[in-house]
């Protein structure tokens, strides 16, 4: 069986403690190839993203193990090995492998990335701003080659704040000769980690978090230890469905740093948050006031990835909402799984939707079809009537070490069978 059973009506109540941060885990794992010698990664998500990259990174001839909820990755020898297809097809993620093997090893075979069906996803600007670093690429229907004779500083300038883009980026400049500028660079706090890592195993970089990074690249890298932020995205999915079941919750360890948008939105929907650096105390109101339109944005603007979430809880606010999705152009799928529970709701194109709130979700039979829109389907049980099977929870698993058990801890009636 690949199903989550939630039983709606249960309000939430307790503290959960928020896992460690998969979209920044997931470049830190591939950038520990850079040093050739040993990182720890303290913190580590348990999903299963990451055991894709641990699996990777093996491949590669690294020595991985799992230490105290954290990775030792020894990558002194690097044997470039063919990398199962089936692993880089699995996560988008494995793009990160390009970045970081062109700078260590000049050369690269790969499939083409995998992840999520919520867009065309394509690596266009992943290709060109490499090739202005001096890589060449070479490419079939099946995948792609990349050779350089030797990396080049540039300044690159992105048409996008792409957080794929300005990662690989990072990831070779690092070892590039001279100086790289990213102008346009995207912001978004994993970005800051996976500097701040580089930084720790003896790179040059500054200007991360600003839509301008400077690179110093050339410097030798050594091994460090590190631990891994919260994931805002987990914490803000519970602050959610804090929202959507009633109660009142501690999400301790919650980055609420990097959370504004996501708790001015929240604060919007009828939340009390109390912030602290210890995490964030969230209180759902009886009366859940009016939220007329959500946009999605790069940071430090809303997070697509609790785009799906928002949706579930609006269902059941009051008026409508328009729901606009920026950064991808299909991140709506769930809209008809939430139509089968009762939902209102009405696709107006591929970027928009309008919410009719007020419904009353009923449980029912629903399947998850990719990560994010599978966990908004969980919070969805939880307002629902009745009893609602989620299919599909390997999709969930890819981000989420245990939403179950986080959940139990909270008194949410949730089984996985
Ligand atoms: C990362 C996150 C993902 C999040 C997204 C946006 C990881 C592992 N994943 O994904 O959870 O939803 O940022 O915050 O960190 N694009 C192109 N050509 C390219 C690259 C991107 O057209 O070469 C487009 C994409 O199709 C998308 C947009 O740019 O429409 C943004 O994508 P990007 O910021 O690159 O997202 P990811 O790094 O894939």
């Amino acid at each position: 069986m690949d199903s989550i059973q939630v039983q709606g009506g249960t309000g939430l109540q307790g503290t959960v403690r928020i896992q460690g941060s998969k979209n920044a885990t997931l470049p830190i794992l591939a950038a520990t190839l850079l040093t050739g010698d040993e990182s720890y990664i303290g913190n580590c998500p348990r999903i299963t993203d990451v055991y894709h990259m641990e699996n990777l990174l093996r491949c590669l001839g690294c020595k991985v193990n799992w230490e105290n909820h954290g990775l030792r990755i020894q990558s002194s020898s690097i044997c470039e090995n063919d990398m199962p297809a089936e692993a880089i097809k699995s996560m988008r993620s494995s793009v990160f492998l390009l970045g970081a093997l062109i700078g260590r090893c000049g050369r690269i075979t790969l499939d083409y990335p995998g992840g999520c069906v919520i867009g065309e996803r394509p690596i266009n600007w992943h290709m060109s701003a490499l090739e202005q670093l001096g890589v060449r690429f070479y490419q079939d229907a099946c995948g792609l080659y990349a050779v350089t004779e030797g990396l080049h500083g540039a300044c690159i300038k992105l048409p996008f704040p792409s957080v794929g883009v300005t990662e690989n980026v990072i990831l070779a400049g690092v070892m590039a000769r001279g100086q790289t500028c990213i102008v346009g660079a995207a912001r978004e706090p994993e970005i800051t980690s996976l500097c701040d890592f580089l930084n720790c195993c003896g790179a040059r970089i500054e200007g991360m978090g600003t839509d301008c990074i400077h690179i110093w690249g050339g410097r030798p890298l050594h091994g460090t230890r590190y631990r891994m932020e919260a994931d805002r995205i987990v914490a803000g999915t519970y602050l959610f469905a804090c929202i959507a079941a009633g109660g009142s919750c501690f999400l301790e360890e919650a980055p609420a740093h990097q959370m504004a948008a996501v708790i001015h939105v929240a604060e919007q929907m009828g939340a009390w948050c109390d912030i602290s650096p210890k995490g964030i105390f969230v209180q759902a109101l009886k009366k859940h006031p009016v939220l007329n339109h959500l946009s999605t944005a790069p940071y430090p603007g809303f997070p697509t990835d609790l785009q799906s979430v928002v949706l579930s809880v609006l269902t059941a606010n009051e008026g409508e909402c328009l729901v606009e999705e920026r950064i991808f152009e299909n991140r709506f799928r769930i809209v008809e799984e939430l139509q089968k529970m009762g939902a209102s709701i009405q696709i107006l194109d591929r970027h928009r939707v309008l919410v009719k709130g007020g419904s009353i979700l009923q449980g029912t039979h629903v399947e998850a079809k990719e990560l994010r829109g599978g966990a908004a389907l969980v919070v969805a049980g939880l307002m629902a009537e009745g009893n609602t099977v989620i299919e599909g929870k390997k999709y969930i698993y890819r981000g989420y070490e245990n939403i179950c058990r986080d959940l139990q801890e909270l008194g949410a009636r949730i089984v996985s069978v």
